[in-house]
């Protein structure tokens, strides 16, 4: 139990001095020795990046079809799904991960898997975050407000824990592994230019790439789309409004941060992120 200072409690599960979110332990232990293959892909992302969005994509570029109905359970979501479900899934995989890449199974080095790896504005996942966590009942039981929450997140008092960790976990992970395949975006990069990311991310994939398909993957992946078919089948307790489709906007953060929570934040990041990429994308 995570006390936000207001006498609300956020609930998660801590597994060898870390957080994660209270699945079944078995998951989350499965997660950090997965047998990869190599032909899994694998998006991975601090959590509210975008990762449905990208992976319902990578699905369908992988099917070569969007004829496919759009998934309905987190059937891919290596640390939520237990071993042996994940095991009977037929190749190529279309998966998930939210660890750090210090906490990745060894087994996707020596398979050679490939990542796609998504960034987003850490004040846009900070908002998203904080919705989830409300929303979530079944696993985080959270009430508290916005300004007792930030706090939490900034200080990486959440499953996951830090952003700014994992942020920085993923870049140097990615710019010592060159030879592990990684296609690097941002839920702001497939906003701005989507056909654009998603044509690299084809040819990353080796799959079918031709600009009518890729525009029916794009159609069939639209925030609207995905929020009435996905969406409505999230049937948590306590929830009457899809979890993983709020908005899906950029630069929401702006009507949340206060000028104070503004500055603070901006303090933070400063000091952690200074001479990232991250800080390159995410400072104004
Ligand atoms: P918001 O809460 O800002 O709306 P994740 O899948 O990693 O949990 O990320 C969830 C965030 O991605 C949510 O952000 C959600 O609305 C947004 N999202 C989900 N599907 C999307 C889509 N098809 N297009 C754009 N954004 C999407």
């Amino acid at each position: 139990q995570i006390p936000d200072g207001s006498g609300n409690t956020l609930t998660v599960l801590e597994y060898e001095g870390r957080l994660y979110p209270d699945f079944d332990l078995k998951a989350i232990k499965g997660a950090l020795t997965f047998e990869a293959r190599p032909d899994d892909v694998v998006v991975c992302a601090y959590p509210k990046s975008g990762t449905h969005w990208v992976w319902e994509m990578v699905r369908l570029l992988l099917a070569g079809t969007t004829d496919v109905p759009v998934v309905e359970k987190d059937d891919g979501m290596i640390e939520f799904i237990l071993p042996e479900e994940l095991e009977k899934l037929p190749s190529p995989r279309a998966l998930n991960i939210h660890y750090p890449f210090e906490f990745l199974s060894k087994s996707f080095f020596t398979n050679r898997s490939k990542f796609v790896y998504i960034s987003r504005d850490p004040r846009d996942v900070a908002v998203s975050y904080f919705h989830h966590h409300r929303k979530l009942v079944q696993y985080y039981k959270y009430k508290g407000q916005w300004q007792d929450y930030l706090p939490l997140f900034l200080e990486g008092n959440v499953d996951y824990e830090s952003w700014f960790s994992y942020t920085k976990s993923w870049e140097e992970g990615i710019a010592q592994n060159l030879d592990q395949p990684i296609y690097v975006t941002s839920y702001e990069a497939m906003h701005e230019d989507t056909l654009g990311q998603l044509r690299k991310m084809a040819q990353f994939l080796g799959t079918r790439h031709d600009d009518e398909f890729l525009q029916q993957v794009i159609d069939k992946c639209s925030f609207d789309n995905m929020r009435a078919t996905k969406g409505k089948n999230e049937v948590f307790e306590g929830s009457n409004s899809p979890i993983m489709y709020r908005k899906g906007k950029v630069g929401d953060w702006k009507n949340n941060f206060t000028v104070a929570q503004s500055e603070r934040f901006n303090e933070i990041f400063e000091k952690q992120m200074a001479g990232t990429k991250a800080h390159t994308l995410y400072s104004q």
